[in-house]
């Protein structure tokens, strides 16, 4: 009865085996030698093949733990690693701020006697005047949406349109393309060096070559349409000759009208 039903099953489901095959790791030294010696071999040869194999099987394990406390320690000094590039990261951040405050107490009256080029600082003041709770890339990544497609390849409506004023205005062109690709990386391209050219007499300073130049202008002119920059702001090529001014968010051709 129980052979018909065990090949019954064996009929119905045939890649289901009879038996369940023992595992190897389950066996004993002494068993598995058993197994690999002919069945006459003397108790010495089985003797002598058991402790080859618990030697062997030793030797593994002592392997396999030596790699375990590696891979350990190499996680825990991955996880420090980790920790300081956070904490360094951190520190850069807390500087980098403790820098902007700075500059924020002393450039507008350094303006007063110099023209001063700080791209950074403007787009960072204005940034932070229109999300002071979000840290700088946030808020970036924010503004952006305004000028720049989700893709980050093209330029919105809007940014289409205030390229073709600030080229018209300023006379620096480029493609479109290219200036959606400085807006979108604007934050990290923007250095935080702040310089004091002599072309232009005192005041705010931002451009510098085209593409990333307009596109410098373009995030300031925006910002300061929105009321998050106060400062009027003298555009400027890459050779450091003014182009065009911008006054509460509109830009006019330089010479502007009045007499600086
Ligand atoms: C068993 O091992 C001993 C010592 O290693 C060796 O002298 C002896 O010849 C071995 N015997 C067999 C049957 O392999
Ligand atoms: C971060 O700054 C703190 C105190 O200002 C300092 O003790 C620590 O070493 C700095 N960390 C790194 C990774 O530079």
């Amino acid at each position: 009865m129980i052979i018909i039903f065990a090949l019954m099953m064996t009929l119905c489901s045939p890649s289901l085996p009879l038996f369940t095959v023992v595992r190897r790791a389950s066996l004993t030294p002494s068993q598995e030698a058993r197994n690999m010696v002919d069945p006459t071999a003397t108790t010495e040869t089985i003797l002598n093949v058991t402790d080859y194999i618990a030697e062997a099987r030793a030797r593994e394990e002592r392997v396999l733990a030596q790699i375990r406390e590696e891979r350990a320690l190499a996680q825990i000094r991955e996880e420090r690693a980790l920790a300081q590039a956070r904490e360094l990261s951190l520190n850069c951040t807390a500087l980098e701020r403790q820098n902007f405050l700075l500059q924020r107490e002393l450039l507008p009256a350094k303006t007063s006697t110099a023209a001063v080029l700080c791209n950074r600082f403007l787009v960072e003041s204005g940034l932070l005047d229109r999300d002071p709770t979000l840290i700088l890339s946030a808020a970036y990544d924010k503004f952006k949406t305004k000028l720049v497609t989700p893709s980050g390849k093209g330029l919105t409506k809007a940014g289409r349109s205030l390229l073709s004023d600030i080229s018209w205005k300023s006379g620096m062109s480029a493609r479109h393309r290219d200036v959606a690709n400085g807006l979108q990386m604007l934050i990290h391209q923007l250095s935080s060096v702040i310089h004091y050219p002599k072309l232009v007499r005192r005041g705010f300073v931002c451009g510098g070559h085209p593409p990333l130049g307009i596109a410098v202008a373009m995030a300031v002119l925006t910002l300061q349409a929105e009321g998050h920059i106060g400062h009027d702001v003298v555009v400027i090529d890459g050779d450091y000759n003014p182009v065009a001014e911008m006054k509460g968010g509109v830009i006019s051709s330089w010479p502007a009208t009045h007499a600086r």
